[in-house]
């Protein structure tokens, strides 16, 4: 199942919508996966109608796109868009889950936009051998928590879980399968004869929320897809029947992943002490942070003469994906570290005490989110 290159060899770049491994380069997804870089010149079109760049674009962390462009021509023309985003709930939500959504909030606040959240308790059904309906669905309701504890407002948000509401997308399914060939799918998501057939038929359904607004409103509009690159292929062939349905072909902006904290910045589900988890209690979440990789030296005297490398450290990620909002305070923190003025024990307590407190406050949302939850539901518009 290779979107982008083949899995042989330990550090071989994998990124899939099922699979991310290996040290992703991004450059080169951008060229594989034929999406744009984002240009200063798209940045300033943004800034125009946001103000003040969110971090995350302007740290590009958030880096390439497609028709993100178009999207915003058609808005001055007075086309609004609408956001849609996603997510498989397979488990819980770790802080990298994050990082799209609380881009996209800020998106939806600026541009005063309707979003489409797709909570996918069927594809990871038919994906996962071992996962079953009851638990996938179990997963919808506790990861869609974390999404509101966000701060996104349920007149504007519209969430989606497939298997109840497959009644809204189905027709629309239908008309998105009926126009992309097996061949097609094939070759984008590397079908195996051993593949099940649900999974076949699966890219349909995630197509449905970029052209759902228009069943529900009449109004024909973009959507704008803020997500992990590694849900491209998705969009490709979205893109290709677009037109043909008489809909706006999707356009997208892509981030990176929020690097893990084992050593290399490796992240997975499988490796629980490589990512903060939302409902990780302090002391597990001191526990992972203590025993994350970084950038330093064997001992304090080395690192104190010369200096540690936070290009390769996972906590200083942290800072730079999330924690660390001033950019002033963020060279301050690397100069630091590279003069080897402030050692990793330091930068750990700091990002501990950050994320706790930031954890803390969202678990309170969270708590909060179960009284409004069903505000939210697609259902109950
Ligand atoms: N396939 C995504 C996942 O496994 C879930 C998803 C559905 C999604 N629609 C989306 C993600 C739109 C991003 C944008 O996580």
């Amino acid at each position: 199942m290779s979107a982008s290159s083949n899995s042989d060899g330990n550090n071989e770049m994998v990124v899939t919508p099922w699979e991310v491994k290996g040290k992703v380069d991004y450059e080169r997804l951008i060229r594989e996966f034929g999406t744009q870089p984002l240009t200063p010149e798209l940045l300033a079109k943004v800034e125009t109608r946001t103000g003040k760049l969110h971090m995350q674009i302007e740290r590009r962390i958030f880096f390439s796109h497609r028709d993100l462009d178009t999207v915003l021509n058609l808005y001055e023309k007075g086309i609004k868009f609408v956001l849609y985003t996603g997510r498989g709930p397979s488990g819980p939500v770790h802080i990298g889950h994050l990082v799209p959504w609380i881009f996209t909030r800020h998106l939806q606040e600026k541009f005063k936009t309707r979003l489409y959240f797709q909570v996918t308790d069927d594809e990871k059904f038919i994906i996962d051998d071992d996962s079953t309906l009851p638990e996938t669905k179990h997963w919808a309701y506790e990861n869609a928590l974390d999404l509101i504890a966000l701060g996104f407002k349920p007149d504007d948000t519209f969430i989606i879980y497939d298997v109840q509401d497959m009644d809204l997308l189905y027709d629309v399914a239908l008309e998105v399968a009926k126009r992309i060939t097996y061949s097609t799918a094939r070759s984008t998501f590397g079908f195996q004869d051993s593949t099940n057939i649900g999974w076949v038929f699966w890219p349909a359904i995630q197509a449905v929320p970029c052209f759902l607004h228009k069943k529900l409103t009449g109004e024909n509009v973009p959507a704008l897809i803020p997500a992990a690159i590694d849900q491209d292929p998705y969009w490709r062939v979205t893109r290709d029947i677009a037109q043909k349905l008489g809909y706006y072909k999707p356009a997208q902006i892509h981030c990176r992943f929020l690097p893990g904290l084992a050593a290399g910045g490796k992240m997975s589900a499988s490796i629980p002490e490589s990512s903060i988890f939302t409902m990780d209690p302090p002391q597990v979440v001191k526990k992972k942070i203590w025993n994350a990789f970084t950038g330093g030296k064997g001992t304090a005297a080395e690192q104190r003469k010369l200096g540690a490398d936070p290009t390769v450290c996972s906590i200083f990620q942290y800072y730079f994906y999330l924690f660390e909002e001033d950019n002033a305070k963020l060279s301050e923190r690397e100069r630091k570290c590279r003069g080897g003025e402030m050692l990793c024990g330091e930068c750990k307590v700091d990002i501990v005490a950050k994320l706790n407190k930031f954890l803390e406050t969202h678990r309170e949302r969270r708590e909060k989110a179960k009284d409004t939850i069903e505000q939210y539901h697609i259902k109950r518009k």
